[in-house]
C-alpha cells in the first residue's frame, strides 16, 4: 500500500507537470492504460483472500479515482489554455482603420448623364432608351431619310451584313444618333411625350475630337401647340442649369436636318480666359465668340406621321447634343480619345466620387 501511495504521489506530480495534451496522455496510459500501474494493482485483487481484498479494494479504487480526477482536471486546463492561445493569435481588431484599397471613380460621361437626367427630371422629362443595334427604318427612314437621301451618306454608318437583316428585311446597323429613340417613344407611348434619351452612338470617324463611339442625349417633346419658343426656353434653362451660369447666351441659326422643320443649330457665347474658352456672355462682345453646341428643331410632320401620330393634332421639338462634348466644355478635358483609354490616372483626375450625386439642391457640378 505504501508502495502504491508513493506511486500515486509521483503520478500526481507528473500530471501536474504535463505541459501538453500529449504528455498528459502518456501519464494516463502509464497509470490507467492496460499495463498501467493502477490497472495492474487492480488485477492483484483476484489473488487476495476475501479479508485482504476488503481492505485493499477501496484503497486502490480511491487512488484510481484520485488519479483519474487529476487527469480530467489537467486535461480541461490544457484544453482551455490551448483555446485561449488560439483566440489570442486569431484576434482581429475591428477598430483599426481599413486598408488603403484602390478606389474607383465615376466616369465624367456617367456623371454628366446623371446631371442631365437630374436637370430634365425637374422639367418633367422621363429618361427613355433604345437599342444600340438598330434597323435602318428607325435610324433613317422614319426620320425622313429614305434610302436615296444624301444625309445617309454623311453619317458614316457601321452596317451589319445583309444576312443579318431583320424579319421585315430592314438592314441592321449601329445607331448613328439617338434620334431613333424619338420614333420608338412615339410608337410605344403615343402623345404627349417629354423624354430625354442618353446613350452610345457610332460613326466610322476618328481624330482628336471624334471617336467611333461617342455619347449623345436626345430630347423630345410632343404635345399640342408646341413651337420654336418652347425649344428655345427649354435649351436656355437646361444650359444655364448645366453650366451653372446665368449668363449663358444662345444664338439660333437656321440649319437643316431631315427630321426637323425648321431646323436650328444652337451656338453658345464664350469668352477666352487664359487662352481657354469659357462658356458665358454674348458671343458678339469683344474677346468673345460663338461655339456650335447642338442640333435641334421642330419635329418634321412627316416624322410624326411615320411614328403613327396625327401631325395636325400633335407638334413637337427635338434636340440632340454630344454628351462627351458637354463634359469636355464643363470639366476642361481637351482630347476626346482619353475618355475611352481607361487610363486610371486620367480616371482618378477627371472622375467623380460616387458620393457626388448630382442634385439640384446641392448643385449639378460638384467636382471630385
Ligand atoms: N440627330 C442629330 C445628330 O446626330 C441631332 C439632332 C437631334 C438634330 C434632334 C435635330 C433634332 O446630329
Amino acid at each position: 500500500m505504501t508502495d502504491l501511495n508513493s506511486q500515486k504521489q509521483a503520478a500526481l506530480e507528473a500530471i501536474a507537470a504535463a505541459g501538453t495534451l500529449d504528455a498528459l496522455e502518456e501519464q494516463r496510459l502509464a497509470a490507467l492504460g492496460k499495463k498501467g500501474w493502477i490497472s495492474l494493482a487492480l488485477k492483484t485483487l483476484g489473488q487476495m483472500s476475501p479479508e485482504e481484498r476488503q481492505q485493499a479494494a477501496p484503497a486502490i479504487q480511491a487512488i484510481r479515482a484520485e488519479v483519474a480526477d487529476a487527469l480530467a482536471t489537467k486535461k480541461s486546463d490544457l484544453e482551455s489554455a490551448e483555446l485561449n492561445a488560439r483566440l489570442a493569435s486569431e484576434r482581429l481588431d475591428l477598430t483599426l482603420p481599413g486598408p488603403d484599397m484602390p478606389r474607383g471613380t465615376v466616369h465624367p460621361v456617367s456623371q454628366v448623364m446623371d446631371e442631365l437626367a437630374e436637370i430634365f427630371a425637374d422639367l418633367g422629362f422621363a429618361v427613355a432608351t433604345g437599342p444600340e443595334i438598330e434597323d435602318d427604318w428607325h435610324n433613317f427612314t422614319a426620320l425622313n431619310m429614305d434610302e436615296s437621301h444624301p444625309a445617309r451618306a454623311m453619317h458614316d454608318t457601321f452596317y451589319f451584313p445583309e444576312s443579318d437583316n431583320d424579319a421585315d428585311g430592314n438592314r441592321m446597323l449601329l445607331r448613328t444618333h439617338t434620334s431613333p429613340v424619338q420614333i420608338r417613344s412615339m410608337v410605344a407611348q403615343g402623345a404627349p411625350i417629354r423624354i430625354i434619351a442618353p446613350g452610345r452612338v457610332y460613326r466610322s470617324d476618328s481624330d482628336a475630337t471624334h471617336t467611333p463611339m461617342f455619347h449623345q442625349i436626345e430630347g423630345l417633346v410632343i404635345d399640342r401647340g408646341i413651337h420654336l419658343g418652347h425649344l428655345k426656353w427649354t435649351l436656355e434653362t437646361f444650359l444655364k442649369a448645366f453650366f451653372e451660369r446665368e449668363d449663358i447666351v444662345l444664338r439660333l441659326r437656321p440649319s437643316y436636318f431631315p427630321f426637323t422643320e425648321p431646323s436650328v443649330e444652337v451656338d453658345v457665347g464664350f469668352e477666352v480666359v487664359d487662352g481657354k474658352r469659357v462658356l458665358g456672355g454674348d458671343g458678339d462682345a469683344p474677346g468673345h465668340g460663338w461655339m456650335e453646341l447642338l442640333g435641334s428643331g421642330v419635329v418634321n410632320r412627316r416624322v410624326i406621321e411615320f411614328a403613327g401620330l396625327d401631325p395636325d393634332e400633335w407638334q413637337g421639338f427635338a434636340f440632340g447634343v454630344g454628351v462627351d462634348r458637354l463634359a469636355m466644355l464643363k470639366y476642361g478635358m481637351d482630347d476626346l480619345r482619353a475618355f475611352f483609354d481607361g487610363d486610371v490616372r486620367w480616371l482618378q483626375h477627371y472622375g467623380f466620387s460616387p458620393f457626388d450625386q448630382p442634385t439640384l439642391s446641392a448643385g449639378v457640378g460638384a467636382k471630385a
